[in-house]
């Protein structure tokens, strides 16, 4: 691997899940169902996919008239509220200026989780964050009638602190009845505040549930794992060090709503690793490609596909999702045989995804 490429993975970490209106989608373009569960079957070459078929139900077919169709606000204004109000360290996303005094344990801190540790710790896990959405975001209205989520959390050996502000943020900024559980799939930790100081606090979180592997199963096996465990209508594959912000999940779920055959991408901004501050990333919404090296690449929708869509949020086709990050039909991800459960780590998950 290119060396800039391997600092750069190496030091960019604490990834944002942030919701815009415009989430990226990857559509399948295949109107006919029965086609897609001889995929199904022909792929399903793993002992845990479960074997799925669903009946499209009629609310899911394309081409339905999404203007007719109720809809509602979902923002949750009284949150919002208590949110600005927040002050201390960190709050509002703004960056933590560290004392001469704790600077003498920054580098140990890094080399052990990637970012500082030491002001995970001091952050308020519960801290706000600025909402630097598109400002279309902020009118857009969401069908009345989503499907309910089963996010997947997997993690080794992550920050104690870190792990916390992923979950309150989830459970924050999310609609209650949307939000089924969170599921936190331990890859086989070995640092003790993964044990019992996890499951003594997340015992006293609602709807949050640990599962652990009895080995170390890398990434992907261990998101496998949490997924054959979820009985949400929606999976949402999260990392450990997020944080989710204002109004996320809806414009998500929408998109499945519309098209069970979605499988819906936020946009993801950028949380510093040494100082925490929030900021976006750059460009708008895009499409999925790779170069000769199997880098993923991001590249401008075409401007026929910019003609096509009728309104921001309406999903676009792109030849290759981001894997990292993104929500899909719980039966849907099974009936194209989830991923597969062959890969060690982390890289070729969104290939794997997309050609299926
Ligand atoms: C989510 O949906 C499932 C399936 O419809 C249902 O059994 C479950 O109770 C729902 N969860 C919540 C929190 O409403």
């Amino acid at each position: 691997m290119r060396k800039s490429t391997k600092s750069i993975l190496k030091y960019t970490l604490v990834v944002v899940i942030f919701l815009t209106c415009v989430p990226i989608l990857l559509q399948r373009l295949s109107p006919d169902n029965g086609q897609l569960q001889q995929i199904g079957r022909e792929t399903n070459i793993k002992d845990h996919a479960i074997a799925a078929v669903a009946p499209v139900a009629p609310h899911l077919v394309q081409h339905i008239d999404y203007a007719s169709l109720p809809k509602k606000d979902w923002h949750d204004y009284a949150r919002i509220k208590s949110d600005a109000a927040r002050t201390g360290p960190g709050e509002q996303g703004r960056p933590y200026i560290l004392s001469p005094e704790e600077k003498k344990n920054e580098h140990q801190d890094f080399s052990k989780h990637g970012f500082n540790k030491h002001i995970s710790d001091v952050l308020s896990v519960e801290r706000a964050l600025p909402d630097i959405r598109d400002p279309r975001c902020k009118t857009m209205e969401y069908l009345v009638k989503l499907p309910n989520t089963s996010i997947v959390i997997p993690f080794h050996n992550e920050a104690l602190s870190v792990l916390k502000r992923t979950v309150h943020s989830i459970i924050n900024r999310s609609p209650p009845e949307l939000l089924h559980e969170i599921i936190l799939v331990d890859d086989f930790s070995d640092h003790d505040e993964c044990k019992e100081p996890l499951n003594d606090y997340m015992v006293t979180v609602p709807k949050v549930r640990i599962i652990r592997a009895t080995k170390r199963e890398g990434l992907i096996r261990t998101r496998l794992l949490g997924a054959s465990r979820a009985t949400g209508q929606v999976l949402v594959f999260l990392d450990s060090h997020c944080e989710a912000n204002v109004n996320w999940l809806p414009p998500l779920l929408e998109s499945i709503a519309l098209n069970r055959k979605c499988i819906a991408c936020p946009m993801i901004d950028v949380i510093g690793n040494n100082d925490y501050h929030y900021e976006t990333q750059a460009g708008d919404a895009m499409r999925g490609a790779f170069d000769w090296e199997l880098f993923y690449k991001r590249i401008p929708l075409t401007e026929e596909e910019l003609k096509r869509r009728k309104h921001a949020a309406e999903p676009f086709r792109t030849p290759i999702m981001a894997g990292g990050l993104f929500a899909v039909d719980r039966l849907y991800f099974n009936e194209i045989g989830g991923y597969d459960a062959g890969l060690e780590i982390w890289g070729g998950e969104q290939y794997d995804l997309s050609f299926k």
